[in-house]
């Protein structure tokens, strides 16, 4: 198991198994960044999005997937209501999630009214980030340095790096939201950029700006964040930079046993030891997340989530798997997951900013690289989405007000990612055939709607109904799901599946997975949420053309409960949509 280990640190900066990106993602940079941003004043003030604009275009980047010529924006109507950035002087310290009560542990960047509107600058040299397993040591060094400095900083400076761990803390646990054009806001409505579309724009504005601190803090306006390739088998072990004790990169706060190396992460958090099985598991949850689990843009990147909204409307396929379980699989468990393994915590682990480099780099992967024929339509046109913005300082300290339309296109905000192969890419599981014991489940188990809602406490096997008999394109919802948003809560979902509490997810009965970290809901702790899966690739896989029902079973893998199913139900997948030419 030798190539599961450690890998020597050489630099590699390019691959040639690494797919082709499409002609309209091939890096081209040009001198001059041609960003149009018709909606910002252009001042450098704080501006609100105008209102009057029918059908406008927006253009991103350097023609991307997402330059002015093919993204238009619905128009806002009078309801539109983006998510506004957070009332910084309204937070303070975390909370214990269990009993509400303050942690030691301050959730707020510092504070200031001096906000700017953010304009991308001109790219004149593309960024590229490299793999944190296919560093040199110079690159190591200088990486080292930067957060060594950063965490040297001042106390009061919003650089420091702690400070920029309360950021992550603050849009998770602290924070209220203000409304649209006020200065101070009501403190019920709490801010989460968890669980819904907010999920890859926000971090990806985080990580920009972490990026370019320390870039300057080193004078190195080149410096590129490492991600760690935990979708490749070469990269699924902690990266060793992150491993001596005396760097700044080390944090104490780490599981202690279970994901040192060699231990090989866990992407189904199902305890596997054996690398073989969870190097398997890795992939086909992989091919999952990314290919074969959705059936619309929404599947990915999380529902939707407006100002006024609940939390938590749904997290999408990455986020709700993969992301979270390395969370949880680095983080502590003797300690409520601290500090990887809890929200308010998890910028506190220099770990955090890598292992999100790498969740930045799926969406750039689904956006660009994911066959188009899978998910035809992957933009998000709504107003509220684009215009949603969030605060953030910049390298030099200014605080700054971004939008989520700025960001769709990594190119444009000057970076790009080594490139890697991606074994998951055809990872489709060997066809499975149901067994007599399915079938005859299949005519004795419950019907959902006899037994929903139901407390997730042991495995549940359940018969759904199809929307109609044979092959059909369709989608399994999970809803009206309460889940204790105070827990680690995971469970994974099978159709007609023989084995009962299944190690291996490397087959074509597993169709998807629930899984969150601890987080800051409304006032009470449960939140109501929901999950889509793509039903109709494991039709194929599983051989089920005449059946007009499926057997679900349910497996939760965390202790004692803390999610209630309202219900379970097949609904047709929604038509695919031509791609703009
Ligand atoms: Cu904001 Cu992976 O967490």
């Amino acid at each position: 198991m030798a190539t599961l280990n450690y890998f020597p640190c050489t630099t590699t900066l390019s691959h040639p198994t690494f797919p082709k990106p499409p002609a309209s993602h091939r890096l081209q940079i040009t001198s001059q960044n041609k960003n149009v941003d018709m909606e910002t004043n252009s001042s450098n003030n704080i501006s609100q999005p105008k209102v009057d604009r029918r059908n406008m275009l927006l253009g991103l980047g350097s023609g991307g997937l997402y330059s002015a010529a093919n993204l238009v924006i619905t128009p806002r109507d009078s309801s539109a209501t983006p998510v506004q950035a957070p009332v910084l002087d309204r937070c303070g310290k975390a909370k214990d999630l269990n009993n509400g009560k303050d942690i030691d542990i301050n959730c707020c960047p510092p504070n200031t009214d001096q906000i700017v509107e953010y304009r991308v600058p001109p790219v004149s040299q593309m960024k590229i980030r490299p793999s944190a397993h296919r560093v040199s040591d110079e690159y190591i060094f200088k990486y080292n340095m930067a957060i060594d400095r950063m965490k040297h900083l001042p106390k009061d400076d919003p650089r420091n790096f702690w400070q920029q761990a309360n950021v992550h803390c603050a849009y998770c646990n602290g924070a209220y939201k203000l409304q649209e054009g006020q200065v101070d806001g009501p403190d019920t409505e709490v801010l989460q950029v968890h669980n819904s579309w907010l999920f890859f724009p926000f971090h990806r504005w985080y990580l920009y700006f972490y990026e370019r601190i320390l870039g300057k803090l080193i004078n190195d306006p080149t410096f590129a964040l490492p991600f760690w390739n935990w979708d490749n088998p070469k990269g699924m072990t902690i990266p060793p930079m992150f491993l001596e004790k005396k760097s700044a990169l080390y944090n104490e706060k780490r599981s202690k046993n279970d994901s040192m190396p060699p231990a090989v992460v866990d992407l189904g958090l199902t305890g596997e030891k054996n690398p073989l099985q969870l190097v398997t598991n890795n992939l086909t949850i992989m091919y999952n997340d990314m290919i074969r689990g959705n059936s619309d843009v929404y599947g990915f990147m999380g529902k939707e989530y407006r100002q006024g909204d609940a939390p938590d409307p749904g997290p999408g396929s990455v986020e709700r798997s993969s992301h979270t379980s390395i969370h949880w699989w680095v983080g502590d468990p003797e300690k409520n997951g601290e500090d990887m393994g809890n929200f308010y915590t998890a910028g506190r682990d220099p770990l955090f900013y890598c292992h999100h480099a790498n969740v930045d780099r799926m969406w750039t992967l689904w956006q660009y690289f994911i066959p188009s024929n899978k998910v035809p339509d992957k933009r998000i046109t709504n107003f509220d989405f684009l215009n949603a913005s969030f605060l953030f300082y910049d390298e030099n300290k200014q605080l700054v007000r971004v939008r989520v339309r700025d960001c769709l296109d990594n190119l444009g905000m000057g970076y790009d990612f080594q490139r890697i192969d991606l074994p998951w890419l055809d990872y489709r599981p060997p066809s499975q055939t149901a067994g007599a014991r399915i079938r005859r489940a299949n005519t004795i188990s419950k019907l959902a709607a006899t037994i929903f809602p139901l407390k997730l406490d042991q495995i549940v096997r359940v018969v759904v109904q199809k929307t109609k008999k044979g092959k059909a394109d369709e989608v399994l919802v999970l809803e009206d799901m309460e889940v204790d948003t105070s827990k680690l809560l995971k469970f994974d979902v099978f159709v007609n599946d023989e084995d009962d509490n299944s190690f291996e997810l490397d087959k074509a009965a597993y169709l998807g997975t629930y899984a969150q970290l601890p987080h800051k809901s409304e006032t009470n702790k449960t939140v109501k949420t929901s999950i889509n899966l793509k039903l109709t690739d494991l039709y194929d896989d599983m051989d089920i053309a005449d059946d007009d029902r499926i057997l679900v079973t349910l497996v939760p893998r965390n202790q004692g409960g803390g999610v209630t199913i309202g219900n379970i139900k097949i609904i047709e997948a929604p038509p695919a949509k031509k791609p703009a030419a």
